[in-house]
C-alpha cells in the first residue's frame, strides 16, 4: 500500500469530517463522542488548521487519492524548556486501512514536523484500555509513567 502523508487542504474536508466523526465509524465514534463535539467545535477546528495565527495542524494520509486517516498536533508554552512542546492530539486510522503502517507513518510525520516547528518534545496520551493503540506506541515512543486527571 502506497501511502503519501501531507498537510490538510481544503479539498480534503468532507473526507476529514468523516473520519472525524461520522457517527457510524469515526474517530469521536471510537471516544463515544460524536454527541459530545458539536457542528459549531468540529466548524472551529477545522478553520483553525488553515489559520496562520494558530498553533493547531492537521496531516492527513492520502491512499490512491483517498483520504483514509489524519492527525491533529498542536504547539504550546512549556515551563522546562524555552522551546514549545507539540502535543500529538488525535490519531485515526480507518479501520479497513489499519495494520499497514499508515499509523507509524502519521507519528513520524509528527515527529519531522515536532523538529520543523522548532518544539522541544512531542508527547501524546491514550486510554489504558486502549491496547492496540499502545502496540504501536511501544514501538515509536516511550511511556512518561504519568496519569493524566482533569477537572470533573
Ligand atoms: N495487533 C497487533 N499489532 C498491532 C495492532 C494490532 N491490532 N495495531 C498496531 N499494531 C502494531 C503493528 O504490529 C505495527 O508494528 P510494525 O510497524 O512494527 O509492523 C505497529 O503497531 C504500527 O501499526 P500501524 O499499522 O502503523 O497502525 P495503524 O495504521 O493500524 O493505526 C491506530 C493504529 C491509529 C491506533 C488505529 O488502530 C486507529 O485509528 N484506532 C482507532 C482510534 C485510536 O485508537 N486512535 C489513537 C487514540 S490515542 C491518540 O489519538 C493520541
Amino acid at each position: 500500500m502506497s501511502v503519501i502523508i501531507r498537510p490538510v487542504e481544503a479539498k480534503d474536508k468532507s473526507n476529514w469530517i468523516k473520519l472525524w466523526c461520522d457517527p457510524s465509524e469515526s474517530y469521536l465514534k471510537f471516544y463515544k463522542s460524536v454527541d459530545k463535539v458539536t457542528p459549531e467545535i468540529t466548524e472551529s477546528t477545522w478553520q483553525r488548521f488553515f489559520d496562520e495565527k494558530e498553533p493547531v495542524y492537521c496531516a492527513v494520509a492520502e491512499v490512491d487519492g483517498e483520504v483514509i486517516g489524519f492527525t491533529h498536533y498542536l504547539t504550546h508554552r512549556d515551563t522546562w524548556m524555552i522551546k514549545d512542546t507539540l502535543y500529538l492530539n488525535d490519531l485515526y486510522v480507518s479501520p479497513q486501512n489499519r495494520l499497514s503502517g499508515v499509523g507509524r507513518k502519521l507519528i513520524e510525520y509528527v515527529y519531522n514536523e515536532t523538529d520543523k516547528l522548532g518544539a522541544g518534545k512531542c508527547y501524546w496520551c491514550t486510554q489504558f484500555e486502549n491496547h492496540r493503540a499502545q502496540l504501536l506506541y511501544t514501538k515509536v515512543g516511550v511511556s512518561m509513567g504519568m496519569l493524566l486527571y482533569c477537572r470533573p
